[in-house]
């Protein structure tokens, strides 16, 4: 299915969606689909976290990856860019390197949600998120966005799974990349994430009161992403109010 790009609203900006949902739900996925079908940009959150953490357990190790202080100083002068890879994947630069990679790997699932609930890196990188969609026309993805970051998005996604589909498909997703997990480890850093994540003091993950729930468990990616197509075909006002 294509689709026009939306007719200008009355500030004459594109719209922005908000993707949130929990670990393994295909939110990176769904909103890169949804970006290139546009002509939006992706802004993948959780890889600006993902970032922080990698740079941190660099920098500082398992033992010290909590360290509240050194992770701020890495979320301030963190320089992240979003590209598109030649097989149009995104591709994520972190300091003008391409750790896309390393920031999917086992080792930052396992610490990105402690490093993600300190206040002062989520102040950092909320600020660069919102700068980033200030002009419009983005797909963000994340924990916070349709709640806390981008509050007046035209558009909020609640894109979940069953439990035990979104832990397959974490364990797809290393399987392709060689990693061998077991169900129970995969199970283990889906589970956990998403207890820290919903349960954390600042900006929690929760659905957006004005946010459509999408389940997943059964449906095609293509489905999922005609689905928001027609969410935001529906919410856009012609300028003539047509
Ligand atoms: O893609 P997946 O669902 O595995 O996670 P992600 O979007 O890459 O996010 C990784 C982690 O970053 C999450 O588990 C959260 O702890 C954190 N995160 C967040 O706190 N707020 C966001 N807006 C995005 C991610």
């Amino acid at each position: 299915m294509s689709m026009r790009l939306p007719v200008s609203n009355p500030d004459n900006k594109l719209p922005n969606i908000a993707i949130d949902g929990p670990a393994g739900a295909g939110k990176t996925t769904i909103a890169r689909m949804v970006a290139r079908q546009l002509g939006f940009c992706h802004i993948d959150s959780g890889a600006m976290y993902r970032a922080v953490t990698l740079l941190a357990l660099e920098r500082s190790g398992e033992s010290a990856v909590a360290d509240e202080g050194t992770a701020y100083l890495i979320a301030r002068d963190l320089d992240i860019d979003f590209l598109t890879g030649t097989e149009g994947d995104l591709r994520v630069m972190v300091q003008g390197d391409d750790r896309t990679e390393q920031l999917r790997s086992n080792r930052v699932d396992r610490y990105v949600s402690v490093v993600a609930s300190m206040g002062d890196v989520r102040k950092e990188l909320v600020a660069k998120q919102k700068e980033l969609a200030e002009d419009g026309g983005v797909v963000m993805d994340g924990r916070d966005i349709g709640t806390h970051v981008l509050r007046g998005a035209e558009v909020k996604i609640f894109l979940t799974a069953a439990p035990s589909v979104r832990v397959y498909r974490r364990l797809r997703q290393q399987r392709q990349k060689g990693v061998h997990l077991s169900w129970d480890e995969a199970e283990d850093t889906v589970v956990q994430r998403d207890r820290i994540d919903s349960t954390r003091r600042i900006s929690p993950l929760k659905v957006a009161v004005d946010a459509v729930t999408i389940d997943s468990t059964h449906l095609m990616r293509r489905d999922v992403v005609s689905q928001i197509e027609f969410i935001l075909a529906s919410v856009i006002r012609c300028p003539n109010g047509g």
